[in-house]
């Protein structure tokens, strides 16, 4: 586990023999090798302010330390062979292994189990996991680890299996009401009362990062929104990271999941920083999410050149290995950048266009019924939300366009939002991303539906880097109706 905290008050208490210009100096070089060098002006000029704010009367008021943590993994084509070892160094002996229906009957799921046996470790596969996990398939999954009684998980798949394992891990060690520990206002938000069982994760798409972070999704149908539990000790215990799992992904599948990757790097880079957050009663109650900070903006930047060099080459041809190889870094970076910062608006706005759905089916998905894929949901706003909010925080904004390859040398600050969203439209189209709410089904009387939807998203918004009301989501939802 590799565990940071920075800030002011955390250099009196951990460093000690550190001031706070010697942490200045480790940032910088840490900058230095990202090769950025717009990115170690940002670094330096975010810490000058870190500085500056300790004059300022409101500076009590606010937070001025910054958490990292993160889940070690090892990474390389072929690495899934090595489970059995990894799984051992945390004396796990009964596994209970969550995939789905279509790693399931392609055999991965029951090679990795082979693996596991011969290395005398009892194993059973629960392969019921959902595309975009319900109430009721978390139950099932629920139900069947409290009748099994593992003493460690492992996930193979996507996103949805990563966080069924982790509410079947979850609920399994803490039986409760499955609203208790959702977050509020939908659920009651208790805080999980201990570690859970050692859960090693194998994803087999590059994208959601759920391999990374310390939420669970999952979604209401009644109430036809999605939304989640987060607490730290979701977080996984080890990841497996293996490009060649994820070469046979389809191309929109693929899509969907790189996409997903370039908002969390974008909106984790964009967030509210973590020195503008109210300050927490007691370090306890500092949020996982803590917002933009210089450690997860390096992260966050690399994962967006990486995303806009190489997504497309692994839509047109899945067996690239260079490009899905680059891809999982750039979903393990953007996790790493998100996972500590924490997503805002395009994902809070993600969450009734997936939850609403009634007419669009994608392709390569495999289903029959009405579905937005996450990673779609949550790109399908962002470029109306970077256009609205652009012009407020546009040095940001700007920098993110650079890292995604635009020339913004001579371009004004009030273009910025307009630069970055050209920019991501123009990734969206080249991997053939739909044309904006309207090819999802949805027309302007749903907006304020979708906006009320959205403003019940109470965590993400509040790491909108500016305020927003339901009005200002409703006109950006009108730019996002269609782009081209
Ligand atoms: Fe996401």
């Amino acid at each position: 586990m590799i565990n940071l905290v920075l800030g002011e008050r955390a250099v009196c208490l951990s460093l000690g023999f550190f001031d706070l210009n010697i942490d200045l100096v480790i940032l910088g070089v840490i900058c230095f090798k990202s090769g950025c060098p717009c990115l170690v002006f940002q670094i330096w000029e975010e810490d000058f302010e870190v500085i500056d704010q300790r004059k300022t009367p409101n500076h009590l008021n606010k937070d001025s330390v910054f958490t990292y943590e993160t889940v070690p993994f090892k990474f390389g084509a072929g690495v899934t062979e090595e489970i059995a070892t990894d799984l051992s160094r945390f004396g796990v002996t009964r596994v209970l292994l969550v995939s789905d229906p279509r790693l399931h009957a392609a055999g991965l799921s029951r090679r990795v189990a082979d693996v596991l046996k011969s290395s005398g470790i009892d194993i059973e596969i629960f392969s019921g996991v959902l595309s975009e996990p319900t109430v009721e398939s978390w139950r099932e999954a629920i139900d069947f680890a409290v009748t099994m009684k593992p003493n460690g998980f492992v996930a193979l798949g996507g996103g949805s299996s990563i966080d069924t394992a982790k509410a079947a891990n979850l609920y399994s060690t803490y039986p409760a009401d499955l609203l208790d520990y959702v977050n509020a206002p939908i659920g009651k938000a208790k805080p999980v009362p201990g570690p859970l069982k050692p859960l090693v994760v194998i994803p087999t798409t590059a994208g959601s990062a759920s391999e990374c972070t310390t939420v669970a999704i999952l979604e209401i149908e009644e109430l036809k929104l999605k939304t989640g539990i987060s607490h730290r000790y979701l977080r996984p215990t080890f990841a497996v990271l293996d490009p060649l799992n994820t070469t046979t992904c389809p191309p929109m599948v693929t899509a969907s999941c790189g996409i997903d990757v370039l908002c969390h790097a974008i909106e984790s880079f964009t967030a509210l920083p973590f020195n503008s957050r109210p300050r927490p009663a007691s370090p306890e109650l500092r949020p996982p999410y803590v917002g933009s900070n210089p450690v997860s903006d390096l992260w966050a930047a690399k994962s967006m050149e990486l995303v806009s060099r190489y997504l497309a080459r692994a839509v047109r041809n899945g067996k690239d290995l260079e490009a899905r190889s680059a891809l999982m870094l750039a979903c393990t970076y953007a996790g790493i950048g998100f996972g500590n910062a924490g997503v805002h608006v395009p994902h809070a706005m993600g969450y009734p266009i997936a939850g609403m759905v009634e007419s669009y089916i994608p392709p390569d998905y495999g289903s029959s019924n009405p579905l937005v894929p996450h990673g779609i949901a949550s790109i399908i706003a962002a470029p109306a939300w970077f256009r609205f909010i652009g012009p407020a925080v546009p040095n940001k904004h700007l920098e993110a366009a650079c890292l995604m390859g635009c020339d913004t040398s001579e371009a004004d600050s009030s273009q910025a939002g307009e630069i970055l969203s050209d920019a991501v439209v123009h990734l969206m189209r080249e991997v053939g991303i739909p044309n904006g709410l309207s090819d999802l089904g949805y027309t302007a009387q749903h907006i304020p539906a979708l906006a009320e939807g959205t403003m019940r998203q109470e965590r993400l918004l509040a790491l909108s880097p500016c305020q927003v009301t339901q009005a200002d989501v409703e006109q950006v939802f009108r730019i996002a109706l269609r782009y081209w």
